[in-house]
């Protein structure tokens, strides 16, 4: 295929794209993106290819190279763009306080941000999903990651981080980082220089942060960012501050859109189909807010709606750098790997109706972590995985034990790319019919 249409393709509707070279290659195809010289980019949909990508030692592959992109966005010392033993330090350092008990206890503070967002919802209301729930998300990120209560540099955040998204997903702002000749900072006027200058000004604040912090020392403060401060790496080395601002940059720019994408999707998919919103809504009958997260039919809700939609399409790219085999193919060093999570998602050899929202799917049937992969896998997995789940289940609760919402538009709505994830075209739209004052279990919440 001309490796120019292919790139468009993928650029303006990716899932068509990929959905239309599968049913034509099969579960493994290769393409050029932009240009003849440009290395051979593989999409793996096989679970056994993936498990084979992911087993690859890091030091065969190269990870900068396709990440380099998001080195003005997240800044050098990111996470996401280092490999080896630097990435190992740096997630050994980010993955605890996302787990285990530590994430329990931001528990409190999802339900009151969600409640506090909705407080003002009265009968009759439309209210758009595309713009509640990265209000939301975003504030749970501040207050969990950062630990910073509402006020004025929290306020400040907010309006340029939730800014600095909006534009940088639109295609033009999105095409300087793919484009480095477009980087020149010809003054604040110019594209590139207005674009330095409001990340300057969030990285002061972020700073200014780092700082109150370290002079306060306050041992029994649990959000993320001072856990990372007390955290020490097998050679006792605590993060730098520099290091620390971008790995703080790096998690709410990644865990704040992602989790608003699959909220949005859910809503949708929920009011989308009656029999659905009905299961929840009993289950959410018989629990009190703490066993939110433990329900099993809506883990299955949430799992099914990102097999259905991905909000990643595929997993982070990778480089070989020298030659490797997978499922007894050798690919040369410079070719580009790509785990593929839509065409994993989307095989209709592991998910009978692959196109069809079952959410029962999940309660009848085990899948492996190649199978279903939503949040990719292997060394590179995202590290903020049971923390959304946890999220998602805690805010759905939270509005859905509150209100009765319906969609304003039914039309079915299509996977949209909007920066580096894949949301509803339509926005979702919805109307609140009522508040509830059901007796049982959290539907009796004030
Ligand atoms: C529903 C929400 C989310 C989804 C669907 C999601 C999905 C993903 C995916 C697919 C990757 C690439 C994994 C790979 O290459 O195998 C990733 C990486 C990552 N995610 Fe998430 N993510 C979500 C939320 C979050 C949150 C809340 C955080 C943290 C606050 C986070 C932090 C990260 C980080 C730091 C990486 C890079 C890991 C590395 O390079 O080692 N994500 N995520």
């Amino acid at each position: 295929m001309n490796s120019l249409i292919q790139t468009i393709q993928l650029i303006a509707n990716p899932t068509k794209f990929l959905d239309k070279s599968a049913a034509k290659y099969g579960d493994t195809f290769t393409m050029r993106v932009l240009g003849i010289n440009s290395p051979p980019v593989v999409f793996f949909g096989h679970p056994q290819a993936i498990s084979e990508c992911f087993a690859i030692p890091a030091q065969k592959l190269d990870f900068k190279k396709a990440t380099h992109v998001f080195k003005p966005l997240f800044g050098a010392n990111s996470i996401v763009l280092q490999q080896g033993l630097q990435h190992n330090r740096q997630r050994s350092l980010l993955m605890p306080p996302f787990h285990g008990d530590r994430m329990k206890s931001y528990g409190e503070t999802i339900y009151s941000i969600t409640q506090h967002v909705t407080k003002n919802w009265r009968p009759g209301q439309i209210v758009s999903m595309q713009h509640v729930m990265p209000d939301i998300t975003l504030q749970i990120i501040l207050q969990v990651v950062f630990g910073i209560s509402p006020g004025a540099r929290y306020e400040k955040l907010k309006q340029l981080l939730s800014t600095l998204l909006d534009d940088i997903t639109t295609p033009w702002y999105s095409s300087l980082f793919f484009f480095p000749p477009l980087q020149k900072d010809l003054g604040a006027w110019s594209p590139w220089g207005n674009y330095l200058k409001r990340k300057q000004d969030i990285d002061n604040l972020v700073y200014a942060e780092i700082s109150e912090r370290r002079q306060l020392q306050d041992d029994s403060l649990t959000d993320i960012l001072s856990l990372l401060m007390s955290a020490r790496d097998e050679d006792g080395q605590a993060m730098s501050d520099e290091e620390l601002k971008d790995q703080l940059i790096s998690l709410l720019l990644l865990g704040y859109e992602t989790t608003a994408g699959v909220l949005q999707w859910l809503f949708y998919l929920i009011h989308a189909h009656a029999d659905v919103k009905d299961k929840i809504i009993n289950e959410l009958k018989s629990v009190t807010p703490n066993e939110v997260t433990k329900l099993p039919y809506l883990s299955a809700v949430c799992q099914e709606t990102m097999r259905l939609h991905p909000i990643a399409l595929i997993c982070t790219p990778r480089m070989t750098k020298e030659t490797v085999e997978i499922s007894s193919v050798e690919y040369a060093a410079g070719t580009v790997l790509v785990p593929c999570i839509y065409l994993a998602h989307h095989r209709s050899e592991t998910y009978i109706e692959p196109e069809k929202f079952n959410p029962d799917r999940f309660l009848n049937q085990k899948y492996s972590p190649t199978e279903y992969l939503p949040f990719g896998g292997g060394y590179r997995g995202c590290i903020g995985s049971a923390f959304s789940m946890y999220e998602l289940k805690l805010v759905m609760a939270a509005i859905l034990s509150q209100f009765e919402l319906e969609l304003v538009d039914r039309r079915p709505v299509k996977p949209m790319r909007r920066g580096i994830t894949i949301v509803p075209s339509s926005g979702v739209t919805m109307k609140v019919k009522q508040i509830n004052s059901c007796e049982a279990g959290i539907l009796a919440r004030p």
